[in-house]
């Protein structure tokens, strides 16, 4: 997947006028705070060069797991989305996925730090469609959520929350989501135990699970010492693989998430419907395939008898449908 050919030339003439070097150092900066993965609720992207430098090297990959996660939700249920609202926007991925997908005209960003407002604000400048985007400048911790949006959306933001205040912000968010709450977390053992918390809060209250999980009734054989997530590969522009100091054209990014239904009237969306669990292996005409339906995690085994499932196989992906 690749960022909208806007953004990536929004990113190319802001990053232009930065020292090449400079940004070199903060992106490595950044990704070694990244790596220590303290979470302690302070941000670490507060000046001018740590938010363009995040721009470069996170953007794209944020950018493409929210697009995979609304593409994911899209295909279940064609929601009409006229709103959004996005809690810890940092540069804006966000906006520029979901107006790709939905025919948005009320979006508001809330963000803390100034430096990640500005940028969005600037990169969001070069897109017409995203000039008229509001800003709410507050820590949503202290926030009173005055109006209700179709679409709500926290991504890579509820792993910067300290663990006490995690459900809080849900509870808080769950309750002025018209439509859809989708978060979206890194896929590492962290992210996805935030996502499990999350799913068992939402479904306790009552909600429908959209995505991944199909038909979720409360049954997940994820065992405690594994997780679950999908995968999306993000072509990098020039100055990311410079950024990065890297030679291959692409990287894959691994994402948890969950999408929420607010909806009082129930979906009625396919149950038995089943997701791919792991990339699936091919060898010697066969293929072999982790699944998961309803919970229960399946391993099969698809061969070339099977002509037609064998051929729609070879085109899937972690996290697909099948
Ligand atoms: C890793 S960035 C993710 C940005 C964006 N959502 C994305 O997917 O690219 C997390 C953002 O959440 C913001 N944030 C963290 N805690 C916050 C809070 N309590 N209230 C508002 N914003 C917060 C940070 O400032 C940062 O911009």
């Amino acid at each position: 997947m690749r960022i909208p050919d806007l953004l990536e030339y929004a990113i190319e003439k802001e990053t232009g006028k930065y020292n090449i070097k400079d940004l070199k150092e903060a992106a490595l900066n950044l990704s070694k705070r990244y790596m220590d993965n303290k979470r302690t609720g302070e941000s670490f992207l507060r000046t001018g060069l740590d938010t363009i430098s995040y721009s470069v090297i996170r953007m794209p990959a944020t950018y493409s797991a929210i697009r995979t996660c609304l593409e994911k939700i899209k295909e279940l249920k064609d929601f009409n989305i006229n709103s959004l609202l996005d809690i810890g926007s940092g540069t804006g991925a966000a906006e520029w996925a979901v107006t790709e997908m939905f025919d948005v005209n009320d979006i508001v960003c809330l963000e803390r730090e100034k430096a990640m407002r500005d940028l969005s604000k600037k990169y969001f400048s070069y897109n017409e469609e995203l000039k008229n985007v509001k800003f709410i400048e507050a820590d949503i911790l202290n926030e009173e959520l005055k109006e209700s949006k179709d679409l709500c959306i926290l991504s890579y933001m509820i792993n910067e929350l300290s663990e006490k205040n995690r459900l809080k912000v849900i509870e808080k968010v769950l309750l002025c989501t018209n439509k859809v709450l989708l978060v979206v977390e890194p896929g590492t053992p962290e992210g996805f135990e935030n996502v499990k918390r999350i799913r068992e809060y939402a479904f306790e209250k009552g909600y429908e699970i959209i995505a991944p999980c199909t038909g979720f009734n409360g049954r997940c054989d994820i065992p405690e010492n594994d997780w679950c997530a999908s995968s999306v590969r993000v072509q990098r522009t020039k100055i990311h693989k410079y950024l990065k100091d890297a030679e291959i054209g692409f990287e894959d990014e691994k994402f948890s998430y969950i999408a929420i239904s607010t909806s009082k009237q129930k979906l009625n969306i396919d149950k038995n419907l089943k997701r791919i669990l792991r990339h699936p292996k091919i060898q010697n005409g066969r293929i072999e395939v982790k699944t998961c339906m309803q919970g229960e995690i399946k391993e099969e085994l698809i061969t070339k008898k099977n002509k037609e499932e064998f051929k729609l196989l070879k085109k899937k992906n972690v996290g697909d449908l099948f």
